[in-house]
């Protein structure tokens, strides 16, 4: 037997930095890509601007313990996202643990300090951070890492970074980086003001294969993220790098009478993948573009007759080795499957594209919108618009113009996963995962005649009318066809999807009582925990008091899942479903917090006496705010707590996981 020693990648970046030559590391802690862009832009920007020699690097792909020996004179540039309740991407997680959560001094490569304290003595960093103000704990990763940098000795080159997704995340960037490059520049001895703008130097290099060179090609990609790895004779593992196409089972409308409006209810099947999941978990859905889109991008660029065309993309720069995508590909699967078309551009890549412009009104645009704040606010962040409407909106329908497509792949983010918490109960259904989602549309504020459609959603709702064909809905968005890997065959439809563990959990003990708020989709997770309780319940286990605030416009509009609560319900000993009607005719407006209030007795009972769990899910912005207050007033009118006490007690539910949020925005 001949083993075969593949080349393996160095877990050394100083190592890496000094072999290609590099003296500035672009680290990035990034989930959903968006940290991953800032950090490769900031690197091109410092490699085109100021000369400097740059990579990026994936904090997993390297050992953090030897940070302590990177040399004095180069840099450490971190982009770092928060992401949840303060927690840090996955791929940032080990990095984390090293350094914030783990021991008090945390051991790097040489261990031999003149001031122990202080490993980091010779280190010099820059720190940008993306976090959401939604969220109780904004941005507390970057802070938290900076801290730490700080006290083992290192030092900050500049101020600090932070990005508010909630807010215009791409401004606080821009605005940052310029500081940020002037205090590099003093660091490095660089003349700030002599940065040049000289030509564009790309990225990434296309290159397209003839009908010949296809043939003998070994594999083409249509959309598969990458080859799963598996060590021989064992299954495949599924994550977010490789996500498993899962059969949808059942597709359901939960909302009765609306027209416009709809909910689905999805069970996709997992037996037989090895895929296991707990209750409280999230689904991801990987989904693809609308051929919509699509085909409108691809005609404003001049490609839709390419569009099957194969190409092959690599990286200018030897030393990098990250592609955005699997290759070879072609045009189509490109813009259907791995790149993001429908998020607004960004400012800074409308301002790229004026030297490409076909006309003087339209280069008079694209420098406009690109540069003016106000003007890209209005017609591309606030308006929604994706990259075909507004090439669209500059050119004038029916105009088109021609891009290098390297610069496309370059500035556009590659196509993200949705996450979705997880409806059903691993207990009551280990071979399926259920999830609830609310199909998006709305029409913006600055461009009300237009419609903007939620990608992932209106996927699933495409998704959901094949399989349904009979059935009364019409998909708004027409998704791809067997290429897309998502049809099998004339029947079963697949979705990509994965399971993401998340800490909103059942106590342990299933005696204790639990409360759960969670209006409209909010209700997803609870869908979960009640089926769990109920099988507990059947198991013969005592089973606490298990009580839902649900709210939602109508009873018979858009109460989810309002058949089945009876039936989960009936024989869990204190099992009921509290509910607030907002819009029914003749009641006046409730939500869920004025439903506690009214409910206090019962809920202060359960909390402070019996040692009930808390639990929270839905709309980030106001409503777990409100009721957070509200269980404050709570616990002062019913508990007799002055509000400062009562503020603590809340906390203190928090600091010790009986009060858990799973809220987005
Ligand atoms: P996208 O194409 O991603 O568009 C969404 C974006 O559009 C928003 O981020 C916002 O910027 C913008 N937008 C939305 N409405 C408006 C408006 N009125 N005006 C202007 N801009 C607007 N969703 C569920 O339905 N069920 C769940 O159980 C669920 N669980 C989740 C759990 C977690 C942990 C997280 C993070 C999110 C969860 N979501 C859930 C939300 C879900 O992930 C998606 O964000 C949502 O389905 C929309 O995805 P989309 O691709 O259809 O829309
Ligand atoms: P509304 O849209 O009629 O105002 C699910 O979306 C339910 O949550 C709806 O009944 C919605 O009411 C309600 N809702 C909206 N804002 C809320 C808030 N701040 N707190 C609690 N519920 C809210």
């Amino acid at each position: 037997l001949k083993i075969t020693k593949t080349a393996r990648k160095t877990r050394d970046f100083v190592e890496k930095m000094k072999e290609t030559d590099k003296t500035v590391i672009f680290f990035y802690g990034s989930q959903t890509g968006t940290a991953e862009d800032y950090a490769a832009r900031l690197a091109k920007e410092g490699t085109q601007r100021y000369n400097l020699k740059t990579m990026t690097a994936d904090l997993e792909d390297y050992d953090m313990n030897l940070l302590d020996t990177l040399p004095a004179d180069h840099l450490a540039v971190f982009v770092l996202a928060t992401y949840g309740e303060g927690e840090p991407t996955d791929n940032a997680v080990d990095f984390w643990e090293h350094l914030v959560t783990g021991e008090d001094v945390p051991e790097f490569s040489v261990g031999d300090y003149e001031d122990a304290d202080k490993p980091l003595n010779h280190l010099n960093f820059v720190m940008f951070g993306l976090g959401n103000r939604t969220y109780e704990h904004y941005n507390s990763v970057c802070r938290r890492v900076d801290e730490k940098l700080q006290a083992l000795g290192a030092t900050r080159i500049g101020e600090r970074g932070e990005g508010d997704d909630d807010g215009s995340l791409e401004e606080d960037f821009l605005s940052w980086k310029d500081d940020m490059w002037k205090a590099t520049c003093d660091f490095l001895g660089i003349d700030f003001l002599a940065g040049n703008s000289g030509p564009r130097q790309a990225t990434y290099k296309v290159q397209e294969h003839t009908p010949e060179e296809v043939e003998g090609l070994k594999k083409v990609y249509y959309g598969e993220h990458q080859e799963p790895k598996f060590m021989l004779g064992s299954r495949p593992t599924y994550d977010s790098k490789n996500p498993y196409s899962a059969p949808i089972a059942v597709s359901r409308e939960l909302f009765e009478v609306s027209a416009n409006r709809h909910c689905l209810h999805m069970e996709v099947d997992i037996t037989g993948s090895g895929i296991t999941y707990q209750t409280g978990d999230h689904i991801a859905v990987w989904s693809v573009n609308a051929e919509q889109e699509v085909n409108k991008l691809a005609t404003v660029l001049r490609i839709a007759d390419k569009l099957d065309t194969v190409l092959t993309v690599s990286n200018t720069d030897p030393a990098s080795t990250k592609l955005p995508f699997p290759v070879p590909t072609t045009y189509r699967t490109v813009l259907r499957n791995y790149v993001d078309i429908t998020a607004p551009p960004s400012r800074a890549f409308i301002g790229q594209l004026t030297p490409f412009a076909p006309t003087e009104a339209a280069s008079k645009l694209f420098a406009l919108w690109g540069q003016d704040k106000e003007a890209f606010r209005i017609n591309v962040a606030d308006a929604r618009r994706s990259l075909g409407t507004v090439l669209e909106k500059i050119l004038g329908v029916g105009q088109s113009m021609e891009i290098p497509f390297d610069l496309l792949i370059e500035s556009i983010p590659r196509l993200q996963a949705r996450y979705y918490s997880i409806s059903s109960s691993a207990k009551a259904h280990p071979t399926s995962i259920h999830l609830t989602a609310v199909v998006l549309d709305y029409k913006p504020d600055v461009a009300p005649e237009e419609t903007v459609y939620g990608l992932a959603t209106n996927f699933l709702h495409s998704c959901h009318g094949r399989i349904n064909q009979s059935g009364p809905i019409e998909p708004k968005y027409e998704i791809s066809g067997p290429n897309g890997a998502h049809f099998v065959g004339e029947t079963g439809v697949k979705v990509p999807v994965h399971v993401r563990h998340s800490n909103f959990k059942l106590p342990r003990n299933s005696a204790l009582p639990i409360i759960m708020i969670g209006p409209g989709t909010g209700v997803a997770p609870f869908r979960g925990f009640v089926q769990d309780r109920a099988q507990d319940v059947k198991n013969g286990k005592k089973v606490g008091a298990t009580v839902l605030f649900f709210g939602c416009r109508r009873e018979d509009e858009d109460y989810l899942y309002k058949d089945e609560w009876p039936e989960l319900m009936k024989d869990i000993e204190g099992g009921q479903v509290i509910t607030a009607f907002s819009r029914q005719p003749g009641v006046p407006k409730t939500y869920v917090q004025h439903r506690m209030s009214e409910h206090k007795e019962l809920i202060w009972d359960l909390i402070h006496k019996k040692g009930g769990y808390f639990y929270v899910c839905g709309d980030a912005k106001n409503m777990a705010r409100e009721v957070n207050h509200t269980l404050i007033e709570i616990a002062m009118s019913v508990g007799e707590m002055s509000e400062e006490k009562a503020t603590t007690y809340v906390k203190e539910l928090r600091g010790r996981g009986r009060y858990e949020e799973d809220v987005w925005s």
